[in-house]
């Protein structure tokens, strides 16, 4: 399937600094940037509002059902919105949001619904997305794949440096494991290392992988 537009897929583990590079490689580009991560924390915020416990996928699914969630482009990146209140980044980043995404990401029926959204973005225009799945699941057929990583000891320390340890390394295990379209490297994707580069180095190093026209 072609697509209308390019995508550039940008996937990898939390803590590995791929949401820096991809708003950079974005902008450098003049693409809109969708963070796909903010989807699965807005549909957690909805799914805590409602008072369910993230562990109970049946009350999961049914409250993330109940509850729409949107994606405006606002000044080059997509916004979350959820029954029309914009989430702002602490609501997105809040300690239960971090303790519960993971365990939302892994119904299948709430992923299958933000794919068919994140889907639906690539006909707005050329985009940077990043995510778990984006080269794997989401958009497959893209000729622009990265997969950022960075080694254990760079991820914990950025990991301390953002005050939740445990967390993110227990979201990383569950994102890896889980059945419903786990992190992989995608077929076909260039893996960038930025455990000894600068931003601007992994940026350039990006740009330079990928074969736009
Ligand atoms: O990118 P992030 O750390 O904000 O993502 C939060 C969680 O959302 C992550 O632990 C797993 C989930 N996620 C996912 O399953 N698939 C994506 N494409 C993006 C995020």
């Amino acid at each position: 399937m072609s697509l209308p537009n390019p995508v550039i897929t940008i996937d990898g583990p939390a803590a590995s600094g791929k949401s820096s590079i991809a708003r950079l490689v974005a902008q450098r580009l003049g693409y809109t940037y969708v963070n796909t991560g903010n989807m699965y924390r807005a549909v957690t915020w909805a799914v805590l509002q409602a008072g369910v416990d993230p562990h109970d996928a049946d009350a999961v699914r049914t409250a993330a059902a109940a509850n729409v969630v949107e994606s405006p482009v606002v000044d080059g990146r997509t916004q979350v919105c959820v029954g029309g209140h914009a989430l702002s980044d602490v609501e997105l980043n809040s300690d239960p949001v971090n303790r519960a995404v993971s365990l939302v990401a892994r119904v299948p029926e709430v992923r299958e619904r933000l794919v068919a959204d994140q889907r639906a973005l690539g006909a707005i225009g050329p985009l940077v997305m990043e995510g778990r799945d984006i080269g794997s699941v989401v958009f497959p057929g893209s000729p622009h794949k990265i997969y950022v990583d960075a080694s254990e000891e760079v991820r914990a320390s950025r990991r301390s440096a953002q005050g939740h340890a445990d967390q993110v390394a227990e979201r990383d295990r569950i994102d890896k494991q889980r059945k419903a379209s786990p992190l992989v490297i995608p077929e076909g994707a260039t893996v960038i290392d930025n455990s000894h580069i600068t931003l601007d180095q992994a940026v350039d190093q990006v740009i330079a992988a990928l074969k736009l026209a």
